[in-house]
């Protein structure tokens, strides 16, 4: 199939999903806010936090839904696209994997309750090195945990499954003292992802 029919493709799917018409009626940039309000409906846990740090969050619709909880006083938002502002919330363009990033937000003394991330490195198509970019991708997220993350606190990270899940299962469950792995049903049925939703982060 020619590139242009898959794009054309692609944009009438994107058009008809269910989840796609409501994320436009509500006001939201992304179909994505559908995810993490399953996650959070299950897991409870934004109720619980003062500040949040949310790993590729471009276009932003995860920032927004943060917004609505008067408990979140501190949101900050990273990511390798640029976003159109939204009020109350601190956003870097930068990308995870540069060290100078955890430099930079805790020179802003910034500790968080929560850790999100909703990256998803481009795919191309090669099993060994998409696994591989998921691998460093979730890497750089337990880095930013280890110097972002307060003791006790919490982490909601999309990961796709492949052979290197359970060796991040096993780490996560050494650095906090609940896991759980979740697909939500506004998670196409066709897609590997899944989101781990670790609790009680211990450093
Ligand atoms: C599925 S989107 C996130 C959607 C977002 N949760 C929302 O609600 O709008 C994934 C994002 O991860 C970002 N991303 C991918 N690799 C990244 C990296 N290394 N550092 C920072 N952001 C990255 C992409 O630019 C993209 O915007």
């Amino acid at each position: 199939m020619s590139k242009t029919k898959k794009t054309a493709n692609w944009f009438s799917k994107h058009t008809k999903d269910p989840y796609v018409k409501k994320s436009q009626k509500d006001k939201y940039r992304s179909r994505a806010v559908y995810k993490l309000i399953e996650i959070d409906k299950k897991f409870r846990i934004l109720n619980h936090c003062g500040s949040v740090l949310d790993l590729g969050s471009a276009p932003g619709s995860w920032l927004q839904y943060l917004q609505e909880f008067k408990n979140i006083s501190n949101v900050i938002g990273v990511d390798i696209l640029d976003i159109e502002s939204i009020p109350g919330v601190k956003f870097f363009r930068e990308d995870i994997n540069n060290p100078n990033l955890y430099k930079l937000l805790s020179e802003n003394d910034i500790k968080t309750d929560l850790v999100l991330s909703d990256i998803a490195p481009s795919i191309t198509g090669i099993v060994d090195i998409d696994q591989s970019n998921f691998e460093n991708t979730a890497k750089s997220v337990m880095e930013c945990c280890r110097s972002m993350l307060k003791d006790g606190g919490a982490l909601i990270m999309k990961y796709f499954l492949g052979s290197s899940f359970d060796e991040l299962n096993l780490l996560l469950k050494r650095n906090f003292t609940k896991v759980n792995v979740f697909k939500p049903t506004s998670s196409k049925k066709s897609s590997k992802e899944i989101y781990f939703v670790c609790k009680g982060f211990q450093s």
